[in-house]
């Protein structure tokens, strides 16, 4: 397969590559990158020594160029990480993740429609969130069959692209997979994201930012679970149908911190009180959902999925490789990260990681 995987620069797309590139020598794995903000070579670092691996940098939202990619890769296979994944970016600028996450899912669906011929050969893998569905209350799960009802730019914008895809299935044929994941954590995650904010900035010991009361629930997946879980739906999900992927491991977001500080602690030598002393409640995220969890009994009973790592496993491991991976670290702390934070999001100064270099771009 010729395998045209967008936004592998990314956090789930990087681990995806970095997994998958050098296990499957017997594919051509093509990551199609904008390199935004989000973005980082070094986290697919290794997967770009094989010889089945190539990097083309385009943005999705420019039609032109995805033609241009479609034309010069051929690719077979397209799985489509590529999207402005952040909450709270699209609630203060939301024009790019209407964009990248509508535009740019329409662009590569056209692609895919005008290139493969007969358009049963192609397969387009969908990679979307829990958060299309909206909140839950005390009880009760998402599965394939909960109704949308998005909650924010960003969600509102995945739920459009899912929409998109699910059309080109039903009125051109287009072979499509979808799939719902909740929360992803692990090794290189840009650290505007819960985890691994609240990591770096317990090491650097700065304030660890809990919005509200920190009573919202999430479904926390380890993202290498994560990734294999694509690989089976890939591999043997059916063609039309939707997977709902989830960890079966809800947290409140204090108790992830109070982990974080535990863990933490315990790889540095420090002491937890010292960091939990750091945590800090500052304004509610507005429209905040109150809580997100998957019934995964789909990916368990049709493809016998499961997630392998325990939240304190995969935290752990976490935490070890933001400890040990200084140089990446220091790359994403320092740029325009921080030039965006500084513009944008003055009122939330503290949830800068500490330690970059101010004013760099
Ligand atoms: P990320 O923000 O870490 O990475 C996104 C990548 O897409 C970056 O490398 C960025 O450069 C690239 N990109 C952005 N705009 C682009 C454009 N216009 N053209 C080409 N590339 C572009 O995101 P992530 O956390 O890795 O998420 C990947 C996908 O998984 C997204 O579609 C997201 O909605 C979905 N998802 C994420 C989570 C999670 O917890 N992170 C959970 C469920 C689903
Ligand atoms: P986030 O990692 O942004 O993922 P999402 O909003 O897509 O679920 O946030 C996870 C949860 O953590 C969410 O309920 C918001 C909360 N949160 C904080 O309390 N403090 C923070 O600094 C961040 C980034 C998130």
């Amino acid at each position: 397969m010729r395998i045209l995987v967008t936004g592998g620069a990314g956090f789930i797309g990087a681990n995806f590559l970095h997994l998958m590139v050098p296990r499957y020598p017997q594919h051509t794995f093509i990551n199609l990158d904008k390199l935004t903000y989000a973005a980082n070579l070094a986290s697919v670092s290794e997967a770009a020594r094989c010889p089945n691996y190539s990097f083309v940098q385009a943005d999705i939202a420019d039609a032109h160029a995805v033609q241009a990619v479609f034309a010069q890769y051929q690719p077979d296979v397209v799985i489509h990480f590529a999207a402005e994944s952040h909450v709270d970016r699209s609630i203060l600028g939301p024009a790019e993740f209407m964009q990248t996450n509508i535009i740019g899912t329409f662009n590569l669906l056209e692609a895919c429609r005008t290139t493969w011929s007969p358009i049963s050969q192609g397969l387009f893998q969908h990679i979307s969130t829990d958060e299309v569905f909206g909140s839950l209350g005390a009880t009760g799960y998402f599965t394939e069959h909960t109704r949308y009802d998005p909650s924010s730019p960003y969600s509102a914008s995945k739920a459009a692209s899912d929409h998109l895809v699910r059309a080109y299935h039903r009125t051109y044929g287009l072979p499509v997979k979808l799939t719902n994941c909740s929360n992803n954590y692990g090794p290189r995650q840009f650290p505007e994201k819960l985890i691994p904010l609240m990591i770096l900035n317990a090491v650097a010991g700065q304030p660890l930012p809990v919005y509200g009361k920190g009573q919202n629930v999430r479904d926390w997946l380890y993202v290498e679970d994560h990734c294999e879980a694509l690989w089976s739906v890939l591999m043997q999900g059916q063609v039309g149908a939707t997977y709902a992927i989830g960890g079966g491991c809800e947290k409140t977001n204090l108790d992830v911190v109070h982990t974080v500080c535990r863990i933490v602690a315990e790889e540095t030598g420090r002491s937890v009180s010292s960091l939990e002393s750091l945590i800090t409640f500052v304004p509610d995220r507005p429209g905040h959902d109150l809580r997100y969890a998957i019934d995964s009994t789909h990916m368990r009973t049709e493809l016998g999925w499961t997630p392998q790592e325990s939240f304190m496993s995969g935290l752990r491991k976490t935490v070890r490789w933001y400890l040990e991976n200084t140089a990446w670290v220091e790359d994403v702390r320092t740029g325009a990260y921080r030039q965006w934070l500084a513009t944008n999001y003055e009122h939330r100064e503290q949830l800068l990681p500490a330690g970059g270099k101010e004013g760099s771009a």
